[in-house]
């Protein structure tokens, strides 16, 4: 067994042991997982070709680590605690015991269906239990899940099963959240009807819109649950096999289907949840994020689960009815670990302390943090107000490659420092590295932030591209996984994320390339090209700043052509990535070799007029003037 940590000094020494010894670390630890056949060899790995394998030869059902590992002992603890959208509407409870037979249900409605050890199988739902469920389910029968998160559109949907060859498709009639019903159905039916491989799809009767259901591809849940066995032997795998895709945006075009496998990301997620959460027997957790990201994948279902947790999911926003909401299920449910996103907190932050009124929030021990970089107001509210100054915030870096949480204090362990995700986990080995790769040794350093160590819960590949995936990650500093982050080390040597140093944004902790939102913007007839950057804005972290070149106009003017950009990046891409600004312009700032000098755009999305330096090698210097100008005006 690990030895249990309790300060800092003791955080120091294990650390060192652990990278001293990453191999006899993680072997230690995979002990006390339920493997059918052990590993024949730790790991494997080569970084120049972006290959690596943990517990090879090991075999394995994650789901029998949740449910045969833990029932004895906690078949009649709550696994999922789901609060609904609407508070009027009963929560719903399902205990270890209970969530095992509907996932063994769901697993013989699946193979009923014809789905295999291998196949993938897509997930579009709201935030339900029966969302967990289909997860599950896919594991314990070997398929491979690809959840795509309910707020992307048809198109996006599309492209998404399409690229994951998905046979068939877990939707529902419709979902909420807050005052809105969206229309799942109708947007999976576009996405299907645009793929050709599709063939099934199950239907949750979720808001009882009246849908069409395509005879022969569309099954209800319940009536195919009303016949299924309850119990399910679970598909032996191998720890290399892919246990689910989930897709995010990248500097180019196409969102990449990161591709995570069986053993290794078993052992990481929950060996990361206990340890920076610190959960104890009996403690209810709460993930604030959507199972469409990866934060809902290995800190609502898998980490927690895996470690006997109860895990509560809320369908629901936090501003409906009103700003109150998640203090509210905090009270309601008696959450000892909170895990949200600084969006969420700063939005609640702005609508003031009204809504803090008569709520108790006493039984919280730990605040959580992830997805973009927290300012300092932000974390001193969610310290103060929130954790009542006795709750020790993580603020936990990662990414959907990295599969579980990297850098991060471990509770009430590290000492916190506001905005300072501080310092690595166990094994994990972050380098930071200048523009020409130099390592970059010591304190007091800021560069690009790269790992030089593999770690079991880092994605494998690309689905389908292996050469995209050794590109994007493998190249840019040879023998390092770079993470497309900037980061400094301060004089303690605590590390502070600074945010993305390439061409991806972060929304409101939603993952976005500049080129995913361009391509929407010029399917536009009337634009002739664009140019997309982030901006700090106060709520959403970033902001989207679309500067946009049209040369022909038509009837709605200005105002008629911005509406109709919204639209269009709303329908290729989905709502949230929308565009905050949009200025029309008559050409963008260009080098004589044609590339646009996205440093400049920055600049003047920031405001930062004064700081332009050197523009002489632009091709049309005069553009920068217009441009600046124009901005005045939106
Ligand atoms: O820029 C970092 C930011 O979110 C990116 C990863 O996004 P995604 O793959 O969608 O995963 C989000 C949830 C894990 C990172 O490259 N990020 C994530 N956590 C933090 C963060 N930035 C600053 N501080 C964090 N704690």
């Amino acid at each position: 067994m690990v030895p249990k940590i309790s300060t800092l000094g003791g955080y120091i020494f294990e650390y060192q042991k652990s990278v001293t010894n990453p191999t006899g670390f993680w072997s230690n630890i995979a002990e006390s997982f339920y493997w059918r056949k052990k590993w024949d060899h730790i790991l494997d790995w080569d970084f120049r070709s972006g290959l690596t394998k943990w517990f090879q030869g090991a075999k394995l059902n994650l789901t029998e680590n949740i449910f045969e590992r833990h029932l004895f002992f906690r078949g009649n603890q709550p696994a999922i605690i789901w609060e609904p959208n609407d508070p009027s509407e009963a929560h719903r409870t399902l205990t270890y015991s209970e969530l095992f037979i509907e996932v063994q249900r769901f697993s013989n409605v699946l193979k009923g269906l014809g789905i295999k050890k291998g196949d993938r199988v897509a997930i579009y739902l709201p935030m339900v239990p029966e969302l967990v469920i289909a997860l599950l389910a896919c594991a314990r029968i070997g398929a491979v899940h690809s959840v795509i998160f309910a707020g992307f559109s048809a198109q996006s949907l599309g492209e998404r099963l399409q690229d994951a060859g998905a046979k068939l498709l877990i939707t529902s009639d419709g979902g909420y959240r807050g005052s809105k019903t969206i229309p799942i159905k109708q947007i999976a039916d576009d996405a299907m009807n645009m793929c050709k491989c599709v063939t099934t799809a199950i239907v949750l009767k979720r808001t009882g819109e009246n849908i069409p259901m395509v005879d022969g591809r569309d099954h209800w849940y319940h009536d195919l649950m009303k016949g299924a066995g309850d119990t399910c032997e679970a598909e032996e795998m191998d720890s290399e096999d892919p246990l689910f895709i989930l897709y995010t945006s990248g500097s180019t075009g196409k969102p990449k289907g990161l591709v995570h496998t069986t053993g290794g990301y078993m052992v990481y997620t929950a060996y990361t949840f206990k340890n920076v959460f610190q959960y104890g027997d009996g403690d209810v957790y709460f993930c604030s994020a959507d199972i469409g990201w990866i934060t809902g994948h290995s800190y609502l279902v898998y980490g927690p689960l895996l470690s006997g947790a109860t895990s509560l999911m809320f369908e629901g926003v936090p501003t409906w009815p009103d700003a109150g909401r998640f203090w509210d299920i905090i009270d309601k449910h008696k959450v000892n670990q909170f895990y949200t996103a600084p969006t969420a907190i700063r939005s609640l932050m702005a609508l003031g302390m009204d809504w803090l009124q008569n709520k108790s929030l006493a039984t919280l021990k730990v605040l959580g943090t992830v997805g973009e970089p927290i300012n300092e107001a932000a974390w001193h509210w969610y310290h103060d107000h929130i954790g009542k100054n006795r709750c020790p915030i993580v603020d936990t870096w990662w990414q959907t490659e990295t599969g579980g949480i990297m850098i991060s204090p471990m509770a009430g362990i590290t000492p916190t420092k506001p905005s300072y995700a501080t310092m690595p986990l166990m094994g994990i080995q972050p380098m930071i590295v200048d523009q020409n790769g130099k390592q970059l040794m010591g304190n007091s350093v800021e560069g690009n932030l790269c790992i030089s160590y593999p770690w079991p819960g880092m994605a494998r590949t690309i689905w389908g591209d292996h050469e995209r995936f050794v590109n994007t990650y493998f190249t840019t500093y040879p023998g390092l996984y770079f993470t497309g982050d900037g980061v400094k080390r301060d004089e303690d040597g605590y590390y502070r994320i600074l945010g993305r140093v390439d061409d991806v944004i972060n929304v409101s902790g939603h993952r976005l390339g500049t080129a995913e939102i361009e391509n929407a913007i010029n399917e536009h007839p009337l634009v002739d090209e664009s140019a997309v950057v982030g901006f700090s804005h106060p709520i959403k972290g970033q902001g989207i700043y679309a500067y946009v070149v049209c040369t022909h106009f038509s009837t709605g003017g200005e105002e008629g052509i911005r509406n109709s950009i919204m639209m269009a990046v709303s329908t290729m891409i989905g709502p949230f990535a929308k565009p905050d600004k949009i200025q029309i312009v008559t050409g963008l700032p260009k080098t004589r070799s044609g590339k646009i000098m996205r440093r400049i755009l920055l600049k003047i999305a920031e405001g930062k007029t004064s700081e332009f330096g050197d523009i002489t090698t632009l091709l049309d210097p005069e553009i920068v003037n217009d441009i600046v100008k124009g901005s005045k005006e939106i």
